[in-house]
């Protein structure tokens, strides 16, 4: 896993944005799996930028969604797929026809997953899959333990992921089940990008760095893949410089 060090946020978001900008340019319908949360949001807004300059090409990009909370429907706006809409797709111009969604609201939630691999399958897997990481090491809703080989899965959010999560629920209670892709589905992403900001993820970012490759930290199964990058600012490295991990 490459490390990139950068000094804060705007430079996060500039870094991130190159890469994606580079899976487009050489692949123009590369599928892309992009994340919800805070640290992401700084990169789409820098896209978003791009593209109204007419320098990003998002004419064919897909997008597969990463998690959604089980049981919201895709046009309720506390969905994370609504709020991937407001933030990044809409302005971007990736029309919903370009997005692989989890049905999380069918009736059968794991035939929905099932589906949802498929399309990803039948899309030709995933290019880059763009990932925050939670302060308990999730990527996407694979809490921790989550092995490699953990399928796209419904699951139950930990008080933690559930409390991060509260800002987004307004004084209702945050649901207390997801689906999220698997984490099989995301180590088998051709190019993988990891992002942490600020001093809350220190100390996740320092396990990360520090700790062997386990399911108990399911961010830390990133350093097996061949083509994965960490991009952190400088809030949220422990240490210094950069290199590899
Ligand atoms: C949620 C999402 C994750 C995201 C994490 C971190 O739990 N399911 O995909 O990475 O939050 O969010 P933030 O970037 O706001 O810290």
């Amino acid at each position: 896993m490459r490390l990139l060090v950068v000094r804060d946020p705007d430079e996060l978001a500039t870094a991130a944005a190159d890469i994606v900008q580079e899976v487009l340019e050489r692949r123009p319908d590369a599928l892309i799996v992009l994340p919800t949360g805070n640290t992401p949001l700084g990169m789409y807004g820098e896209l978003v930028r791009r593209h109204a300059g007419g320098h990003l090409p998002t004419a064919r990009m897909r997008v597969a969604q990463l998690d959604e909370y089980l049981g919201v429907a895709a046009d309720d706006p506390q969905s994370l797929f609504g709020w991937m809409q407001r933030s990044a797709l809409g302005p971007m111009g990736v029309t919903s026809d370009r997005v692989i969604r989890f049905a999380a609201d069918a009736p059968d939630p794991t035939a929905a997953c099932r589906a949802y691999d498929a399309a990803v399958i039948e899309a030709g897997g995933v290019d880059l899959a763009v990932l925050g990481i939670g302060r308990n090491g999730h990527l996407g809703f694979n809490e921790p333990p989550s092995g490699p080989d953990a399928p796209t899965r419904v699951v139950e959010l930990s008080a933690e992921s559930r409390a991060a999560n509260a800002a987004y629920w307004s004084g209702d209670a945050v649901p207390e089940r997801a689906v999220t892709a698997g984490m099989s589905t995301i180590l088998g992403a051709r190019k993988a990008l990891l992002l942490a900001s600020g001093s809350a993820k220190a100390e996740v970012v320092r396990r990360l760095l520090d700790e062997d490759p386990s399911p108990d930290l399911p961010a830390s199964l990133l350093k097996h893949h061949p083509d994965a990058t960490l991009i952190v600012d400088q809030a949220a490295y422990p240490g210094e410089g950069g290199g590899e991990t």
